[in-house]
Parts: C-alpha cells; structure tokens; sequence
C-alpha cells in the first residue's frame, strides 16, 4: 500500500519525481486529471487553514471529489476505533488525508484502511509542508545540492521531516535551539546512520553562518503548552541582524501560520528575503503531485 506517512518511507528518487511533477503540475505543463472519478477523504483533528484549502482545491482540480470531515463530526471522536474508521472509509473511498493529534494514529489508519493515507500533520512530523519548501527552494536557489538549512527554535514536527529531507537529499542541516527542545534522538540517529550532516547547536549566530536557508517555526505547536517556551526560544528569535550572518540571498521560510514578534520579527517574515507565501503555494502543488503518484495504478 502506497501510503504518504513519512519522508523517510520513500527513496529520494521517487520523492524528487514527485517534485519534478509538482513543477510541471505548477507550471501549467501537466493538467491531467488522475483522481477522476475518485474521492478523497479529508480528517481534521485539529485546525488547519493551508492543508485545508490546498488539498481541497488539488483534489478538485486533478478530478476528483473532495470530502471534508471533521473528527469531531465523525463516530472517531465518539470513541470508534481507527482501525474500524479505516476499514469503513475504504469502502467508500479511494484515498484519505488525515491531521491528527497523536503519530500512531496515522500509522494505525494506514494498517487498517485499503486505500492510501497521506499525512496531513502529526506531533511528529508534516511531510507535505517539507515536500512543499523542498520545491520552494529549487525554484529560488536551483537546486537542493549544496543547500545550508538552518532551522531555529523548536525541534518539533517540521523540524523532523527536515531532517528526514537531510538525510534522504544530503543537504546540510543545522539545528538551533535549546537542548530540551531538540528533536528526537532516535530520529538523529536514523539520519546520521544514513551520512546525514546535522548539527546541533545552541548557539543560532554560528547556525545561520553562510546558510542558504533560514527555516523556523512557531514556538508553541497545536497541542503543546506554552510554558516557558517563550523565554526559553527568544534567544533563537529570526532577525534582519541573524539573516545578515548568511548568504545574500538566503531565504526566509516558515510554513505559517507565524506570530510576529515571537520566533520572527516583521521585518524578515515581511521582507524580500520571505518567501513564506510560495511555500504556502507550493503545498497545493506539491500535494497534487504526492496524490498523483501514490493514486496511480502504476506506482
Ligand atoms: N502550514 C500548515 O500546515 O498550515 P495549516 O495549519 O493552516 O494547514
Ligand atoms: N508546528 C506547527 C505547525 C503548524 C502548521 C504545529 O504543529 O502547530
């Protein structure tokens, strides 16, 4: 079963196909219609604006039939059992996105369900934000070769599908943050054993140094307390001062939503530098590709 969990499920030859079709899909050079006739369901556990939007508006224009369902509004969030809302939805379905709170209850779907599940978000990670600023960055720099991604603050969910793209595209990753706040260690572990170049770090002015890349995110994720996680990331705070440690034209990339003045000034997610709203954009390419390509027959 062709589903789109993780990343790391793929060989980077497959997932750079799939970035090769989301160019053309964007480009207007490929307008084929693979999901006619299908229909796509869609679960939300939590709030979304850009997966919401972008895979409703892809499902439709590659041919198929959107179906919005919120978790809330499903016998799911009544206390059926994912493995039987899977096994139901295939019967119905031909593929599934889903958010969802907990990671395994992704994976469990996916066990269960005879259709496709593709990852719209999890605590652990959001492949198709990664898919998304992967077709970002070649469209500004070229190519993934001999990209410096710098990424501060929160090891959190898009922190760790970077470092699945690292380690399946080779390009380097710095990490900057607080140790408390560093991704999982069994996920470094994978990456490294792989060759990846990760380094951690707590010290954001040496992170961002000649990077070609510089990622964050929000400090306080869907499902996380607040804590002391403001005073605790501050110091990993983007600024115009930390954007001019790295090459001229380094990038400015957040998968939004952001707040101002929290992990970024205005000034950067504002500036020329920005480029949060062509990955916004992408998802709805790149998410039509991933779709195109784990629905076809011949995958
Ligand atoms: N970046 C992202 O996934 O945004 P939404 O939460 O709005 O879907
Ligand atoms: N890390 C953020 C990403 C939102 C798209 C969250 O999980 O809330």
């Amino acid at each position: 079963m062709r589903h789109f969990i993780d990343l790391k499920d793929f060989d980077s030859d497959r997932l750079e196909a799939m970035l090769a079709s989301a160019a053309e899909m964007k480009s207007g050079k490929d307008v084929s219609q693979p999901l006619a006739g299908k229909y796509i369901g869609m679960i939300f556990e939590k709030p979304s604006t850009r997966t919401r939007v972008s895979f409703e508006v892809g499902i439709s224009q590659l041919g198929g039939t959107p179906v919005v369902l919120s978790a809330s509004d499903l016998q799911l969030g009544r206390g059926e059992s994912v493995a039987d809302t899977g096994r139901v939805l295939s019967r119905y379905l031909d593929g599934v996105m889903i958010r969802a709170l907990q990671h395994e209850t992704v994976t469990e779907l996916a066990e269960n369900a005879d259709i496709p599940v593709i990852n719209g978000l999890t605590n652990l990670s959001h492949p198709c934000q990664i898919m998304a600023d992967l077709q970002t960055i070649i469209e500004c720099h070229g190519s993934l070769k001999g990209a410096k991604v710098c990424w501060l603050g929160d090891g959190n969910n898009v922190a760790n599908s970077w470092i699945e793209a690292a380690a399946l595209f080779g390009f380097e990753l710095r990490l900057a943050g607080p140790e408390a706040y560093r991704p999982p260690a069994a996920l470094l572990a994978w990456a490294r054993a792989r060759g990846a170049e990760i380094i951690l770090t707590e010290d954001p002015v040496a992170a961002a140094h000649d990077a070609s890349v510089i990622a964050t995110d929000v400090w306080v994720s869907m499902g996380d307390d607040a804590g002391s996680r403001e005073r605790d990331l501050l110091p990993f705070q983007v600024t115009t001062a930390l954007m001019d440690k790295a090459q001229p034209d380094a990038i400015f990339m957040h998968c939004l939503p952001a707040v101002r003045g929290q992990e970024v000034t205005a000034e950067v997610i504002d500036g020329p530098q920005s480029v949060v709203f062509d990955e916004a954009e992408n998802r709805l390419h790149a998410q039509k590709a991933i779709m195109a390509h784990i629905l076809s027959e011949n995958f």
